[in-house]
């Protein structure tokens, strides 16, 4: 489940009730699925589509989606840090940015719409670490980036209103940088002796 975290303050929310509410005024949607015995381990891409089909026809219905994929990072995925580099920089799309994880985890970063550099450091920016069962839609226009916990390992099924897919639009001066890509969900840590900031990637 979702671990929502506030970036001036160390509240921590991690009900996905709460993190529902707390992300709406936002207009970002959260949601969390059962995943329990919906895939075995070997699943491929298209096994993950398959199982997932109600619920991505569902969305795409909804939020006028035309087409899905499975995205699968791991730690050997080739040009792993150049396909990183291009997500952990403040930006937007001109689409919604829609993710149901299925495995591993990674970070939603989150400044929110309306505020300005000096306010981001008061309480407009937070992050939503995600994890499997956790879907999210980031609309278009709000101003996030992304990036992995140390075990650089996530999967994704994306929908998209284009089907051209991804295309971030970088801010200028923006703040990612002011904040240390950190993990801090309850299954992530579990398996920690000792809390440390991921690498910068
Ligand atoms: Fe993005």
């Amino acid at each position: 489940m979702a671990t929502l975290t506030l970036s001036n303050s160390d509240r921590r929310i991690e009900s996905p009730e709460a993190v529902a509410q707390f992300l709406e005024p936002f207009g970002i949607h959260y949601e969390h699925w059962p995943v329990e015995g919906r895939l075995s381990a070997d699943a491929t891409n298209d096994d993950i589509l398959a199982e997932y089909a109600p619920e991505i026809e569902q969305l795409k219905q909804s939020g006028g989606y035309v087409t899905a994929d499975v995205i699968n990072v791991a730690p050997d995925t080739p040009g792993l840090d150049e396909m990183l580099a291009k997500f952990d920089k403040e930006h937007t799309h001109s689409e919604d940015e829609v993710r149901f994880t299925v495995e591993g985890r990674g970070v939603f970063w989150i400044h929110a719409p309306g505020s300005d550099q000096e306010e981001a450091n008061t309480a407009s920016v937070f992050s939503i670490e995600v994890e499997a069962g956790d879907l999210i839609n980031v609309p278009a226009g709000t101003q996030h980036w992304f990036h992995l916990c140390d075990d650089r390992h996530i999967r994704c099924i994306r929908l998209f209103q284009d089907p051209a897919g991804w295309t971030p639009d970088y801010m200028e001066g923006g703040i990612a940088t002011d904040h240390p890509p950190v993990c801090w969900g309850r299954s992530y840590l579990a398996g920690k002796t000792e809390v440390k900031p991921v690498v910068q990637l």
